[in-house]
């Protein structure tokens, strides 16, 4: 096999490729998933849940993972991209709102022997406010609910690594959450789609366009 893009970043030892295999087909099946969902659920009326470009995000996964570093997923969704950090070895827990989509990931980690944890609640803290500032800065399609921290156990200041995919206009409202209740060392990934992944510490983009240099490397 030639040197595949995602089986090696600066100072990681190259990953075991049964591992890279497997992640890659949890990938293939979390978009089977998805576009069963596309047909029931979002075309029948609008869903936020609109999955990623799982094998863009799992280099930035690969780069930033370490022992022990615990792992949040913010709208889990299916479980798909909390399942992969699983599998790289952090300790792994996501938040969903849709109670349906985390029975879902709970079924999918069980299928590929993962021990992800998911929490079926909000990713807002109880009592958080966003305060936008700017036109456009909102909380957008992020719906509301009972805060999801209680059942999972961690409060958000437990986490070395939150990862979200945002919506348009929602990115300000998750680096603010970050803010207000993150750990000032922790890693925030956000997948602005079109834009790559971005990683941010203490709200400092530290890594623009990650992906990008990672398939460039
Ligand atoms: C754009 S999808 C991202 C799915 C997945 N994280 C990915 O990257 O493929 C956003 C997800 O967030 C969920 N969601 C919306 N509001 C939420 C909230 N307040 N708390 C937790 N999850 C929420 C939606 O149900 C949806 O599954």
């Amino acid at each position: 096999m030639e040197r595949d893009q995602a089986t090696h970043t600066d100072g990681q030892p190259p990953l075991d490729a049964d591992l890279l295999t497997r992640l890659k087909e949890i990938c293939y099946e979390g978009w089977e998933i998805w576009s069963r969902f596309d047909v029931r659920v979002r075309r029948e009326s609008f869903h936020p849940f609109v999955a990623a470009e799982y094998e863009d995000v799992l280099p930035a996964l690969i780069s930033v993972r370490a022992p022990g570093r615990r792992f949040l997923e913010w709208g889990s969704a299916t479980g798909v991209i909390t399942i992969m950090a699983d599998l790289l070895g952090f300790e792994a827990y996501g938040i969903e709102l849709d109670v349906d989509l985390v029975g879902e990931a709970r079924g999918l980690a069980d299928a590929w022997g993962s021990g992800a944890r998911f929490a079926a609640g909000s990713l807002l803290p109880t009592g958080y406010r966003f305060r936008g500032r700017r036109e456009g800065e909102h909380l957008g399609t992020i719906g509301e609910g009972t805060s999801g921290y209680l059942e999972l156990g961690h409060p958000l200041e437990d986490f070395d690594v939150v990862y979200g995919f945002p919506w348009s206009g929602e990115e300000a409202m998750m680096l603010d959450l970050m803010k207000c209740y993150g750990r000032s060392d922790a890693l925030l990934l956000l997948n602005t789609g079109d834009h790559g992944m971005t990683i941010y510490r203490g709200g400092r983009s530290i890594i623009a366009e990650v992906g990008a240099a990672i398939r460039g490397a």
